[in-house]
């Protein structure tokens, strides 16, 4: 008898995203004749950058002719590609990381979901809450957790970001092994400053746990001040992670393509207590799981790296702060508390008391406008919402035109 993986059953019924998509269209079949504005998935809207689309073209061009065609790449990634990323997003930062640490992939989706298959099933894991919903699903499908109950996963760590803590994790009170952080955070918009990522890295060191760091939203980051990769923080090689993604920086999100940073002085250890490389682990995950991006991706994303590259990858994310910045002013205007958008696309949003999932059915089918409900993030989410800067300038002035007729 074939049986199934019961863990499945532990999960809610189904992906959040999924979930929105399906009430979206509920309300899109019976109001057609309004036109809904989507401030909900982070999914950018505005076509690939000019220097993007050419090293795209001319990487499909060498794909037709037999003397520049490509068969199977290497699993971790082209040299070129991983080549331009360590210097342009590690050591001109002062973080020694090397191309033979970049594993190229299709996104920091599946990599941030796929890596705990890299760890034993009876760790101990730290998760925030509010969190990108990836990091504790995939956990629960795996066995790591117990039933779900009262919001809650049984054997997890829950770090609580609340309006008190100024939606930082504080460390936890009992001993973990595995901790998921994510700055700019992903759903509160939050950031972390160097001493406050320090905190957790000197923890990591001392408990021999490991960070697995989620810098999806880095290059939203207009603070100078602020660290861009947790390799930036002393010590940080030999205990993190790092997960990056072009989605949200360059407009990938249907193109598909980011990266994980596994240091070769990172360790897991044995049930002995013996030292383990995490990175020929992860390597041998990734050769045997994963074929690669396509070449044609991978000649797209080098371009991201080219002068006029950077000049409008710029420009594209400057666009979206301006919406943020749009967003922001209004939600102040009417009196809600919030967080993120300066160095964030996402808005955190203090409902005043309102479920989220209340919050959430109101600006649909009062405004037509769809957010994220903060419940959908966990429990500590439950009085927020959040909203996304993804998508056109017209679009998100109109959406806080009708937002505020409604709410004001
Ligand atoms: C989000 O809206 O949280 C993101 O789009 C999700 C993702 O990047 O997978």
């Amino acid at each position: 008898m074939i049986r199934a993986n019961e863990n499945y059953n532990k999960l809610q019924a189904s992906y959040l995203f999924s979930d929105i998509a399906k009430r979206v269209e509920n309300f899109q079949q019976q109001n057609p004749e309004i036109p809904v504005i989507r401030l909900g998935i982070g999914d950018v809207t505005r076509a690939l950058p000019q220097a993007v689309i050419k090293g795209f073209h001319d990487g499909v061009d060498e794909m037709a002719v037999d003397a520049t065609f490509r068969g199977y790449g290497p699993e971790q990634g082209y040299a070129f590609l991983r080549e331009k990323i360590a210097a342009h997003d590690f050591q001109a930062r002062g973080a020694d990381i090397s191309p033979d640490e970049i594993f190229v992939s299709d996104g920091a989706k599946c990599d941030s979901g796929n890596f705990q298959e890299l760890f034993a099933n009876d760790i101990k894991i730290a998760i925030p809450d509010p969190v990108y919903p990836v990091y504790l699903d995939t956990n629960v499908m795996a066995g790591r957790t117990g039933e779900f109950k009262n919001g809650r996963y049984e054997n997890i760590v829950y770090m609580e970001c609340l309006k008190e803590n100024d939606f930082l994790p504080e460390l936890p009170t009992e001993k973990v092994d595995l901790i998921y952080l994510c700055f700019p955070n992903n759903p509160t918009g939050s950031t972390a400053t160097k001493s406050q990522l320090k905190v957790w890295v000197d923890y990591a060191r001392e408990n021999r746990a490991l960070i697995l760091f989620d810098a999806a939203y880095e290059a939203f980051i207009r603070d100078e001040t602020l660290p861009r990769s947790i390799y930036e923080i002393e010590g940080a090689k030999e205990v993190a992670v790092e997960f990056r993604s072009f989605s949200k920086t360059a407009g990938f999100t249907g193109t598909r393509c980011g990266f994980t940073v596994v240091p070769k002085a990172c360790s897991v250890f044995s049930s002995t207590g013996e030292k383990i490389s995490l990175h020929s682990l992860w390597n041998r995950r990734q050769s045997t799981k994963f074929n690669g991006v396509s070449y044609p991706v991978q000649k797209a994303t080098e371009a991201v790296y080219s002068e006029e590259g950077q000049a409008q990858v710029k420009e594209l994310i400057d666009y979206y702060l301006n919406n943020a910045a749009i967003i922001r002013k209004t939600i102040a205007s009417l009196g809600f508390d919030h967080v993120g958008g300066d160095n964030s696309p996402y808005i955190w949003i203090d409902g005043n008391g309102r479920d989220s999932w209340d919050f959430f059915d109101l600006l649909l089918n009062k405004a037509s406008v769809v957010c994220t409900p903060g419940g959908g993030f966990g429990r500590c989410g439950n009085p927020y919402i959040r909203l996304s800067a993804f998508n056109s300038l017209e679009n998100v002035t109109l959406a806080m035109e009708r937002v505020k007729a409604e709410l004001k």
